[in-house]
Formats: C-alpha cells, structure tokens, sequence
C-alpha cells in the first residue's frame, strides 16, 4: 500500500526524465540501499506468501521472478529480493565488458504501457559481476529468492566463435549464480538469433551445459520463431541437457498502435502479451513435461500471471510491467496468486 503510494507520487518525476537516464537515477539509489532500508523495503512489500516452489532444480521462493536485463550488472540484488521477487535474473552479462548501442536506445511507450529498447547488452562483464555475486555469497548476503546469470556473447565475438563467450561466462559464474539463462534471442546484438538455429544451438547448449556442471542451464527464446522453429528450439535444449526454456524476449514485430514508434529495437510489454502468450503456450506444448517453461511477455497482471500458470508455465518473470507498476507489483501478484490458490484449495475442499 505505502509502495504503491510512494510509487503514484514518484513515477511521474521519474518518467519525467529520459528513459535511461531515469534506469540510471533509480539503479544508482538502489544500489546504494543499506541494511536499513532493505528492512524497511522488506517490510511494506512483504514476502512472497505460499510455499516456495522447485524450478529447474532450484529452489524459488514464489512464482513471480524478475527478468533480464533491468540489473544487467547484479547491482541491486538485496533490492529485488526485498520487495519480495520469487528470483531474480542478472545480465545479459558478456565475457568483456561493452558499452552498447549509441544512446538514445531505451524508449517508453507510455499510452502503449511498452517499452522499445535496443540497449545491445551494455554491462560491465564478468570482471564486475564475478566479484559482486561472490562477495554476497562470502559475507552471507546471498539472498532468499535464486538469482541466475543471464549469459551472452560479445557483440565483436564472431558467431562462429560464441560457444566460447557462453562457456566462459558458465565457467567463471559457476558456483556463484543459482543458475543460468542462455540468451541467444536479444534482437540488439547482430546476428545473435541466428544460434537459435539447431545446427549451432545444440552444440552451443552442450558445451555450456558441460562447462555450467551442476548449475541448472535454460534456454531464453524470442517470440518470433515461428512455431515450427520454436518447437525444435526446446527439443534441442531438452536433448542438450538444459534444465529448462524462458520463453519470450522482446519482439521486432510491431503490434497495433505501436507501430506509429519509429524507434528500432525489441518491444516488450501490453502489446507483447498475446504474441507472447501463444509462443509460450507452444513452448509449453513442445516441452510436454520434459523440462519446465517460464513464461515472461507482457505480465503486468495477477490475471495475466494466472493465465501462464494454467497454461502450464512453472513461473512467470516481469520487467516492463515493473516499470509501469511499480516496486509494489511483484508482492501484489504473489498474494493475489496466492489468494486465488486458497480459494480454489477452499472449493475443492466443500
Ligand atoms: C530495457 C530492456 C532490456 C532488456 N535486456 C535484456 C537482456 O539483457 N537479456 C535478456 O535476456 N532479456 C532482456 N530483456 C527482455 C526481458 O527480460 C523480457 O524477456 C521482455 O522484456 C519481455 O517481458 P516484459 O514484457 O515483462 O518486459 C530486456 C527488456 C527490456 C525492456
């Protein structure tokens, strides 16, 4: 409540600025919250209510997770674990570090409640991130909610070449993060979505699989694969060895009104959902129970979340819908989630 309140008072100071520019003021803040202020966080958002639940061999502690790409760099992990994510995903994190695309390259589409982004995985590599994930877990601050690493390639790394960014990012996080997303499904970095092609993806999963060891690895996919392709997609990361399939990434196609954008990049929120929504369900279908599907596109609702739960996704992960919502939604999809779980546990029980 008294996060939601903050939020209505501050969202239109915050998206009074330029969209990275406002990313950038908020990360910082966040990164710098104390033992303090997690306490204070912790408290009005209160913890994912129900029982924790087992993904991929992890353990979440609700079905409601952050997606990649908000804390490319793991800056403010106690901060999303205090305002109550289920897990959070770090990165997309590359070997070396990279600066991106030029900027501007983060764009909001606020009547559309979308975001257009062709940010080109900036981050500050495996040399920032390694440090910060080990001193959480050294100094006991590792969080109650898992946190993966969203893995990737370098923009400069030729295709032909990826395996090895993928492996090297397994390699050194292994240990550290709870798990891994293998990322070959951004629309920003060139030539990227080409590894979802079969030939490549599978000897790209088995060597990161191999490398990861005992870490859990899943496989991030794009929405615009066409069903066909989507489908032999988790086929090959079910016979690689992957632990699981995160379906969707942003989308390069253009839906209703958002075409009027000019803006080039990948799209995610409200106008994800139904193309999103569909793709997941496939891949649900496709995975038939072999291995876990967590579905993101589009979520901004309890309703929405319910929906993937029923089609038969074991989590759901937001990030647009968090720009719009605000910090109170990730607490306020658990409860309700839950909420509606008691009352169907109620029915059954008449
Ligand atoms: C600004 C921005 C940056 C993103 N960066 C990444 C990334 O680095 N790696 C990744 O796998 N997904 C990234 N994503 C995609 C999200 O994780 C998610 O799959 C997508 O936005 C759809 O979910 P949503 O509609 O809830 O935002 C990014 C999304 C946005 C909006």
């Amino acid at each position: 409540m008294l996060l939601d309140l903050a939020w209505a008072l501050s969202r239109p100071l915050i998206f009074r600025l330029d969209a990275e520019e406002a990313h950038r003021a908020v990360m910082a803040r966040a990164a710098a919250v104390g033992p303090a202020g997690l306490g204070l966080l912790r408290a009005l958002a209160g913890a994912p209510a129900g029982p924790p639940l087992r993904v991929a061999g992890v353990q979440l502690r609700g079905p409601v997770g952050l997606a990649a790409g908000l804390d490319k760099d793991g800056e403010a992990i106690p901060v999303w674990d205090a305002l109550g994510f289920g897990f959070m995903e770090v990165g997309t994190v590359t070997p070396r570090p990279q600066a991106g695309n030029p900027q501007p390259r983060l764009f909001r589409l606020v009547d559309e409640r979308a975001i257009i982004n062709r940010m080109g995985f900036n981050n500050h590599g495996l040399p920032a991130l390694v440090p910060r994930l080990r001193a959480l877990r050294e100094q006991g601050r590792w969080p109650a909610a898992p946190v993966g690493a969203n893995i990737g390639k370098n923009k400069d790394t030729p295709n032909d070449e990826a395996e090895a960014d993928y492996v090297a990012c397994a390699a050194a996080l292994r240990g550290l993060a709870d798990w891994f997303t293998v990322n070959v499904s951004s629309p920003n970095t060139p030539g990227l979505r080409a590894l979802q092609e079969p030939g490549r993806l599978g000897a790209l999963l088995e060597r990161t699989v191999a490398a990861a060891r005992d870490t859990p690895v899943l496989l991030k996919l794009a929405p615009d694969l066409e069903p066909d392709a989507l489908a032999e997609a988790v086929g090959v990361a079910v016979r690689a060895g992957c632990a699981g399939v995160v379906a969707t990434n942003t989308t390069l196609s253009r839906p209703g009104e958002t075409a009027r954008c000019p803006e080039a990049g990948g799209l995610s929120g409200a106008p994800l959902w139904p193309l999103a929504f569909e793709r997941i369900g496939q891949a649900v279908d496709a995975a038939a129970g072999r291995v876990p599907v967590i579905g993101v596109g589009g979520v901004s609702s309890a309703a929405q979340a319910r929906a993937l739960l029923e089609r038969g996704c074991a989590a759901v992960q937001v990030y647009t819908g968090f720009i719009y919502e605000g910090p109170g939604l990730p607490g306020r999809l658990h409860r309700a989630l839950q909420s509606g779980e008691q009352a169907r546990i109620e029915k059954r029980g008449d």
